[in-house]
């Protein structure tokens, strides 16, 4: 279980233009939750990952994995617990390394020092089957350059590599935002898969309502940095889009103000 109680984060704190980006976060999440997150534009969504994943600290409250607090650890000591994706293809990938190369990163990550010798055969074998499993025919291209692949592709190795140790936990912050509809689809399928595969606890960011409405079991809505909605998968298969924009904004005092959300 994921336990987050009391998280504050503080930017430019004590000065005139102090935010509170996070504002007394709990949330407890069960193994296995597909939770989706969304809320309005700076609301506090890609900061309570990051803080949870350790690229920037909290200023209060705690982070427990599995009952161990891991709220003093820096973010390599957390990297074999979180798989993280954001939005940018560029980023979750090395485009200069092979997809062979880039798979090994990541799964020499998980592992203990001692294991990392193993550049064998058979995982290279491993590597042709976990990228089999996806379905893009990247087992077939272990030698190419990441940096000649599309975004989508990139998107679905990046997956693929976060996913690689078996992490306790997946945070995807907008992973398809930068995508074309169809890559940001097939992104989408794969993520699905592999959560259910693997049964991996998830929490995912995305702008699209639709989106957030139709994955997961479980659906939070930040506004200001507070948790203003938390819905059950019951709840959630009866919503619609236009009726979760009524509840944001009965239950925020304000209008939902990004366009986005409202694509499909
Ligand atoms: N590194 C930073 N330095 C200063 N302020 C920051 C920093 N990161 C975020 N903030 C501020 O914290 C608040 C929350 O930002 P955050 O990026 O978490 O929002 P978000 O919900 O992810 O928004 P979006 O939907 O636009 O991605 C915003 O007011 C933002 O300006
Ligand atoms: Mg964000």
């Amino acid at each position: 279980m994921i336990k987050l109680s009391g998280i504050e984060k503080y930017f430019f704190a004590g000065t005139p233009n102090q935010v509170l980006a996070l504002d007394n976060i709990n949330l407890q999440i069960q193994r296995g939750d597909f939770l989706t997150v969304i809320g309005s534009n700076g609301a506090g969504k890609s900061t309570l990952l990051k803080a949870v994943a350790g690229v920037i600290s909290v200023d209060a409250g705690s982070i427990k994995i599995d009952g161990l607090d891991v709220t003093a650890h820096p973010e390599y000591m957390r990297a074999r617990d979180i798989g993280r994706i954001d939005q940018d293809p560029m980023a979750s990938t090395a485009a200069d390394l092979s997809i062979e190369e880039n798979l090994a990163i990541a799964y020499l990550r998980g592992q203990k020092r001692g294991l990392a010798r193993a550049v064998t055969s058979q995982r290279t074998g491993y590597f042709r089957d976990t990228l089999r499993n996806i379905g893009l025919g990247l087992e077939d291209r272990l030698k190419v350059p990441v940096g000649t692949l599309s975004g989508g592709q990139r998107q679905a190795l990046a997956l693929v590599m976060a996913t690689i140790a078996r992490p306790k936990l997946l945070l995807l912050d907008e992973h398809t935002a930068a995508l074309d509809p169809k890559a940001a689809r097939q992104v989408m399928e794969i993520t699905e898969r592999l959560v259910q595969q693997y049964k991996l606890t998830t929490l995912m960011i995305t702008h699209n309502m639709e989106q957030a409405l139709r994955f997961g079991n479980r659906l939070i809505m930040m506004h200001r940095g507070r948790v203003i909605l938390d819905i059950s998968a019951e709840e959630k298969g009866k919503l619609t889009v236009a009726a979760l924009v009524d509840r944001f904004t009965s239950t925020s005092g304000t209008v939902f103000d990004d366009d986005r959300a409202l694509l499909a």
